[in-house]
């Protein structure tokens, strides 16, 4: 695939979607979603305007972790479909200019992967050391204090060899050992594989953690902990993630990326924002987008907002392009977390920041967390730490108001959620200011205006309640101003005057702004500067 133009990369002028395969669309009626049934989707992505689909794992997997579980890199999960089902959608999305990215998960396998079966065969099996085996300490009990994600320690006893084996998640997910170079060499060809057959790059999942410490020593405990937080950010991290040598590691992967044509690689990195700075490289020769995921986590107040985005801003490497994201698969959507209209804020803000947006399924028209009973949770986190479950943002996607949300001619593997017969994308087609009109608008703004997507950032003077800032172009600018309260907002554009591009109300366009304009309650606005006055 070739580059968008002579400057920019198509992951940097471009907009990437996540699509979780279980619950986009279904197309043999077993009531899950299939890579066919993506396939039959992508006239909708294209006509909403993205560039990119990622598709959290399709491998052969026994789905303890729903797909986080690799039993086979190099194959696709029934449940998904075939090898053969993946070329021809990797063949429809390139037809439509789509790239497809995967989700490579090179942390841990599956206990029943191939590897770990012969790893766990006995202490002297070749495949021993791809994994992380220790002995217990000497009075018993495991090697030392870390902590499983998912609960408990991250030490899990085998009876049959008398030693311990780590897993940063489930037991069932024991994590490869990536000081051994086998481990290298055989994920750099899995890798292979799939660029072989034209993926378009990668989103490497907990990119953080693939090296420990070598010498395996106890997590400190962490000083602002509270009971209500859970059990594992009790202790730092400091000695089982984040450790100096995964930037190498990463930039070997990025040396086969790189023998190929403007392919992606994206990380998946939960640490204070300074520190995944040198996920960029030194040189920009790790990851091209280290995810930001600020805007997940911070609470939704514009101070903090405004604070965030002009620290992101200065403390990006002069090689690092920047990207955002306001929700994922293991994430609240930001609906629940925000509420309906100020989502219409924050969807401006996600694509009018300078930076790669990732757009979650769903988002684009409004999905909410969904109720998920008792008796019908799946995720094993939902199932270990009631409350905390991930089901509710991962249900099937909304498409109609008929029989399962036009998701599936079956029940569906997870409830629908009850409100699809309002928020769905057949009702949203119709009317001319709901969610997916406006995300579509911005879009197709985005992509038509090389300064809304790559043209320079800078911060502008706002009232407490807004968020304000212009996007510089060659030859054209925008304010964007971000109304996060519900009430009035006046913001001073001093000697700036121009035209609103769009209102995230969508019912203001060309409006002429200019001195003292005001942004009604929870209101966004993108102003074309009047470049002539
Ligand atoms: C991060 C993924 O996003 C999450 O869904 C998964 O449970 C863990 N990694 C373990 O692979």
């Amino acid at each position: 695939m070739r580059k968008t133009n002579a400057r920019w990369h198509w992951w940097q002028k471009g907009v990437i979607y996540q699509a979780y395969p279980l619950s986009f669309q279904d197309s043999n009626g077993d009531g899950k979603g299939d890579l066919q049934g993506i396939a039959s989707r992508l006239d909708y992505l294209k006509w909403l305007g993205i560039d990119a689909v990622w598709l959290c794992p399709i491998f052969p997997s026994p789905m303890v972790d729903c797909g986080y579980d690799i039993s086979d890199y190099q194959n696709i999960n029934p449940v998904f479909g075939t090898l053969a089902d993946f070329d021809r959608l990797i063949a429809e999305a390139h037809r439509r200019d789509i790239r497809i990215l995967l989700d490579l998960v090179p942390n841990h396998t599956s206990d029943r992967h191939f590897w770990f079966l012969q790893s766990r065969a006995s202490r002297e099996n070749p495949k021993r050391s791809w994994y992380i085996w220790r002995n217990a300490q000497p009075g018993g009990g495991p090697p030392n204090n870390w902590l499983s994600i998912f609960g408990g320690s991250a030490w899990e006893w085998d009876e049959a060899t008398g030693q311990y084996y780590y897993h940063a998640f489930l037991k069932e997910q024991p994590d490869l050992n990536w000081r051994n170079p086998e481990v290298l060499h055989a994920m750099l060809d899995v890798i292979r594989f799939w660029l072989e057959r034209g993926t378009d790059g990668f989103r490497i999942d907990v990119v953080w953690h693939l090296i420990k410490d070598a010498l395996f020593r106890d997590n400190p405990s962490n000083p602002t902990y509270t009971p209500d937080q859970s059990p594992y950010l009790s202790l730092l991290t400091t000695y089982s993630a984040d450790q100096p040598e995964v930037v190498e590691v990463i930039t070997r992967i990025r040396r086969l990326v790189d023998q190929y044509d403007d392919r992606v690689l994206i990380g998946e990195i939960y640490l204070p924002i300074e520190r995944t700075m040198r996920y960029y490289g030194s040189d920009g020769e790790a990851l091209h987008l280290p995810f930001n995921f600020q805007l997940i986590q911070l609470p939704w107040d514009p101070g903090i907002i405004r604070h965030a985005v002009e620290q992101y801003e200065g403390m990006l490497p002069t090689h690092g392009w920047p990207n955002w994201v306001i929700g994922n698969h293991d994430r609240r959507r930001v609906v629940s977390r925000i509420g309906p209209e100020q989502a219409r804020v924050a969807a401006v803000l996600l694509l009018t920041l300078r930076g790669t947006p990732t757009i979650y399924y769903g988002e684009e028209i409004g999905m909410s967390d969904a109720a998920i009973p008792e008796e019908r949770v799946v995720d094993t986190r939902g199932k270990r730490q009631p409350g905390r479950g991930r089901d509710p943002v991962r249900t099937p996607m909304q498409w109609s108001d008929g029989p399962n949300a036009g998701f599936s001619a079956a029940a569906p593997w997870l409830p629908v959620s009850r409100d699809c017969e309002r928020v769905n994308v057949a009702r949203q087609t119709e009317d001319a200011r709901s969610m997916l009109a406006l995300y579509r608008r911005l879009l197709l703004l985005r992509l038509s205006q090389p300064a809304l997507n790559v043209g320079q950032y800078r911060s502008f003077p706002a009232p407490d309640g807004v968020v304000a800032y212009l996007r510089i172009g060659d030859d054209k600018r925008f304010l964007i101003a971000l109304n996060l309260t519900g009430s009035c907002q006046e913001v001073n554009l001093g000697n700036l005057s121009g035209r609103v591009a769009l209102s995230s109300l969508l019912d203001d366009e060309g409006q002429g702004a200019s001195s003292t304009m005001t942004l009604r309650e929870n209101e966004a606005v993108i102003i074309e500067i009047d470049e002539s006055a």
